[in-house]
């Protein structure tokens, strides 16, 4: 497995949980690290302007643990915004590199100009890449992006070539125009373009769910890394599975009680950090992903789903371990 590396910073793997609001937070991302594999997370998405005015829920979210790292903290924001000082003050906080996010196609964020929008305006954004990273004091700064807005705007080689003139570090391709939004498939030709315009490390992202997707984005892109989102709701160790297989080994095949402790371990994890009605909120919603890849456990889902407590929650999945230990 080829050593990644990202301005001056060395990575252990190539393969990278992609920030996801709401989803990758602390605990989620520990949980993935601790199961290994995860070469880079990235932080949720945070608001310039609320970083501005030290919105504490927002500066929350860039807090860094040891454990954490290495820590990619993603900022957004129009060209108006204060993502300099945003990503001045990531880095004050510890943050391992700045990525900008140019890839929400959520109206809430690209209807402000910020994410996908500057994906529209190559000159512009590459003229605010460089204020960011002038503003980051040596830190390496990187970008997100989608292929364009829409089919007929593929923007991000030109967008590419552009930012990586202006001094940004690596670049993160999802494969997918904002229109798209989540429809249809990663365009891996419109990664490989990407690929072909610009000399830094660029990661191919979009619909990555095995071992083997993985494999196909590098051999077909000829990307240095490859970073996943979604499907890491399901199988948090799908980094660990991608990373042994790049090096040659096998996976590790982990049967129902493994699968089961790790979701008592994503349990604990958010206890820790955040709390019971994180903890209820956050396993209540997500035991039907975690469940997908456990056979047939449908009492065992409807028990977490009506829990109304950690301690329901936890009796559940322990009470089905044993189950499963008796039979
Ligand atoms: C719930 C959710 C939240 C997301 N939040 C962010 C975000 O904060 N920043 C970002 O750059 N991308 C965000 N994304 C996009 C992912 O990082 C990723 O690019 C996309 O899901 C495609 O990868 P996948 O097919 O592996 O999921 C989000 C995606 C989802 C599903």
């Amino acid at each position: 497995m080829a050593q990644m590396q990202i301005g001056s910073v060395k990575l252990e793997s190539p393969v990278f949980l992609a920030p996801m609001a709401g989803i990758a937070d602390l605990p989620f991302r520990l949980l993935c690290r601790e199961l290994g594999g995860v070469g880079l997370a990235g932080s949720e998405l945070l608001n310039s302007r609320a970083i501005a005015r030290r919105i504490p829920a927002v500066c929350e979210k860039a807090k860094l643990h040891p454990d954490d790292r290495p820590l990619s903290v993603q900022v957004y924001g129009n060209v108006e915004d204060p993502l300099p000082q945003a990503g001045a003050w990531a880095v004050e906080q510890g943050a391992t590199l700045i990525d900008i996010n140019m890839g929400c196609p959520i109206d809430k964020v690209c209807k402000k100009n910020g994410g996908s929008l500057l994906l529209k305006t190559p000159g512009r954004t590459a003229n605010l890449a460089k204020q960011i990273i002038d503003a980051c004091d040596g830190v390496p700064v990187t970008a997100k992006v989608r292929l364009g807005w829409g089919e007929n705007e593929l923007t991000a080689p030109d967008l590419a070539k552009r930012l990586e003139d202006s001094g940004i570090q690596a670049i993160t391709v999802h494969g997918r125009t904002t229109s798209q939004k989540f429809s249809g498939r990663s365009c891996l030709d419109g990664i490989a373009k990407v690929v072909e315009a610009v000399s830094i490390p660029v990661i191919g992202n979009g619909d990555i769910n095995s071992p083997e997707s993985a494999q196909r984005m590098f051999e077909y892109t000829n990307c240095d890394g490859v970073m996943v989102g979604r499907h890491s709701m399901k199988e948090p160790w799908i980094f660990d599975d991608i990373s042994k297989s790049l090096r040659g080994e096998t996976p590790i095949f982990r049967d129902r009680n493994m699968k089961i402790k790790i979701i008592l371990r994503h349990l604990e994890l958010i206890l820790e950090h955040r709390g019971e009605r994180s903890a209820l909120h956050c396993i209540t919603n997500r035991i039907a992903l975690y469940g997908r890849t456990l056979g047939h456990i449908k009492p065992l889902k409807e028990r977490v789903r009506l829990a109304k407590s950690a301690d329901e929650i936890r009796e559940a999945l322990e009470a089905w371990l044993t189950l499963e230990l008796v039979h």
